[in-house]
């Protein structure tokens, strides 16, 4: 009863405070027709929410938000209902253009949620859903202060990719829709609130904060963030949020960041979305990073003080175009989203940083690629760029087939085609598909239309986007950097060289990633020792070096200078998916799936609702009784 009248006051003083909508920027309009989406349960084709009024109370107490979603809809003619998709949310009531209207939550299932289906009437306008989130959300993560960097304030952040949007706000959570919102968020006076829209650079007096994101996205690209933040400014279009302890650090990693968005727009066109921020998230964040439109997330395990992590901001910003602006229409094509991804950031990365960076990149993806090929040689069905999702959890295509087998695909096209025509082709492409959606099969006809078709080239582009694993014309990408990281390796092997010559090396990250991932079985725990004295390895501050280095340490049982300690100490503080699943899993193959277990007994309390989901399985979770 209580809720209902708190939701029916809020319902009362957002009605009579709604903030005046400013218009949308008007995009050509096109008559849009939608594929099947067989995660969503919306008929877009039907009905469909254009712009979105979000006014949400965020509540750290109950761990909830509360309030109200209000749509701008457009309906054919002789349609009589129109679908949201909603997870695990507490719907109160619906009211269509300012009348209470019927609804029913028809439930789904486990990956999918509810389908919330509102009557309409003939001319219907507007849906308006008064909700409130429940405990144990997906899309959520609230953080106590012990959590964060400064320890002062709680902190919450949203991941909508792929399908979790509807897990904070009913939606229609189709990746081909696009919607314009304005959001009133009320947050703890002493917080801030940022999203993927116009952002605040200061802290409101009230602890409300009043959002406006103009142009249409996906969405998954709706987000939240609240903490006790602070901003500063790069450039007079790019900056960095973070806690107080931890922005200047943040901004000097970041420094590069308007560099990199000049590169890109030098390449593929002007930055479409006017701002670009980063936002320095807790260590439970469970991605690298989260391209939400004006304000990429990130990882705290970028920052390694000597910039040597920042291609992942490339990848993000590179989102702004292959991604964000031109969206994969459904999961199943999320090679569209990735693979271009990974492309763009490694020509970003090459325009700001050289040559050699660049493929030292590209042949750390190869063998990530070769690694994730070798875990699916039983499942080849696995290993194509097009996918069958449909009965599946989107997350489970994300592997590195998407990213790396999408990146290879398009430089194996670059090499054939050369670089000029290559960029003239994307450029055009993102241009022609700005603001809208693309199907791997209109992917397909544009690319040959565009490119192979007017430069008479034939291409196997069907067997590299429809088949398994690699195909024969793959280009192979060389680093003469790596080749003497690989050279050292040989000398070291022979005794010709100690470990101690290796780690004064004046190498860069990447070369060492490579030469830890590359380290012989012939080496053994006691010349392993002697290079973890040398160089320190059990005890970096560098996330990546940190997570190869574990790794080893779990497949080799190495057990010196207290590599336990240290990697139960960062599988528990940090919760970045692809870090903690990587040592997890050479634990377990290395039969120490107890220890692992253990491990994780302590981490998950700190892990996001993805990680979780994915370790379980790992672990075998299931199994076992869970508090
Ligand atoms: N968009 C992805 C993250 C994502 C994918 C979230 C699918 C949910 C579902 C993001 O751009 C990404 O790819 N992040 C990578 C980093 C990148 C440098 C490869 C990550 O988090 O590891
Ligand atoms: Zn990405």
């Amino acid at each position: 009863m209580k809720t209902i009248l708190s939701l029916f006051s809020l319902f009362l003083i957002f009605s009579c405070n709604e903030t005046k909508t400013p218009k949308p920027i008007k995009h050509k309009k096109q008559v849009i027709s939608y594929v099947d989406d067989s995660h969503s349960y919306a008929k877009p084709n039907q009905a469909v929410a254009t712009h979105l009024d979000l006014n949400i109370d965020v509540d750290f107490n109950s761990k909830t938000i509360s309030g109200i979603a209000t749509y701008q809809i457009e309906k054919k003619k002789k349609v009589k209902s129109i679908h949201f998709d909603s997870k695990n949310l507490l719907i109160n009531s619906v009211y269509v253009d300012g009348k209470k209207a019927p609804f029913k939550l028809i439930k789904g299932d486990a990956v999918h949620g509810e389908n919330l289906t509102v009557a309409l009437p003939k001319k219907a306008k507007e849906v308006r859903i008064l909700y409130k989130t429940k405990g144990n959300n997906e899309a959520l993560q609230w953080l106590n202060k012990q959590q964060t960097f400064d320890k002062t304030s709680p902190f919450l952040f949203t991941q909508g990719q792929a399908i979790l949007t509807r897990t904070w706000i009913p939606i229609q959570d189709s990746p081909q829709i696009r919607i314009t919102y304005n959001a009133t968020v009320k947050v703890p006076k002493e917080l801030m609130a940022v999203m993927s829209a116009r952002n605040p650079k200061v802290k409101t007096k009230d602890g409300v904060y009043k959002f406006v994101m103009p142009q249409a996205i996906p969405p998954y690209l709706i987000a939240l963030a609240v903490g006790n933040l602070e901003y500063k400014a790069v450039s007079n279009r790019t900056g960095v949020y973070a806690e107080k302890g931890q922005i200047n650090q943040a901004y000097n990693e970041f420094i590069d960041v308007e560099k990199m968005v000049v590169a890109a727009e030098k390449l593929y066109g002007k930055y479409p979305w006017e701002q670009y921020d980063l936002l320095v998230l807790p260590p439970s964040f469970p991605f690298g990073g989260m391209e939400n439109p004006r304000l990429t997330f990130v990882t705290p395990t970028v920052i390694a003080g000597d910039k040597s992590l920042t291609s992942l901001v490339a990848h993000e910003l590179a989102h702004s175009w292959s991604g964000n602006l031109v969206t994969n229409a459904t999961w199943d094509d999320f090679w569209l989203n990735e693979g271009f991804t990974v492309y763009f950031e490694r020509r970003i990365m090459e325009q700001v940083y050289g040559k050699d960076y660049a493929n030292m990149l590209a042949v750390i993806g190869r063998q990530d690629l070769d690694e994730t090929l070798e875990m699916f040689k039983n499942e080849p069905e696995n290993t194509k760029l097009k996918l069958d999702l449909k009965g599946k959890n989107p997350d489970d295509g994300m592997t590195d087939i998407p990213y790396e087998k999408g990146f290879l695909f398009l430089k194996t096209i670059e090499n054939k085609v050369g670089k000029e025509k290559m960029d003239a082709f994307l450029k055009k492409y993102f241009n022609s598909h700005k603001f809208s959606n693309i199907t791997t099969d209109k992917f397909i006809a544009y690319l040959n239309e565009n490119l192979l078709i007017p430069n008479k080239i034939t291409f196997n582009t069907n067997e590299w986007i429809f088949k398994p694993l690699i195909p024969k014309n793959a280009i192979k990408i060389t680093s003469h950097k790596f080749e003497e990281v690989m050279q050292t390796i040989k000398k070291w092997e022979k005794s010709e060289i100690t470990a101690k010559d290796i780690c004064t090396k004046d190498w860069v990250i990447q070369q060492r990633i490579h030469f830890i991932r590359n380290i012989p079985a012939s080496i053994n725990l006691k010349e392993l020792k002697k290079l973890d004295d040398a160089c320190n390895f059990s005890n970096t501050n560098n996330s990546y070096i940190a997570m190869v280095w574990f790794e080893q340490a779990a497949k080799r049982n190495y057990h010196a200078n207290d590599v336990d300690k240290k990697m139960a100490e960062f599988l528990i503080r940090v919760g970045r998916r692809w870090y903690v699943t990587t040592i997890y899993s050479a634990l377990k193959e290395n039969n120490r799936l107890k220890e692992a277990q253990e491990i994780y007994k302590k981490a998950r309390p700190n892990y996001h609702s993805v990680t979780v989901g994915t370790v379980d399985k790992m672990l075998e979770i299931d199994k076992l009784k869970h508090p």
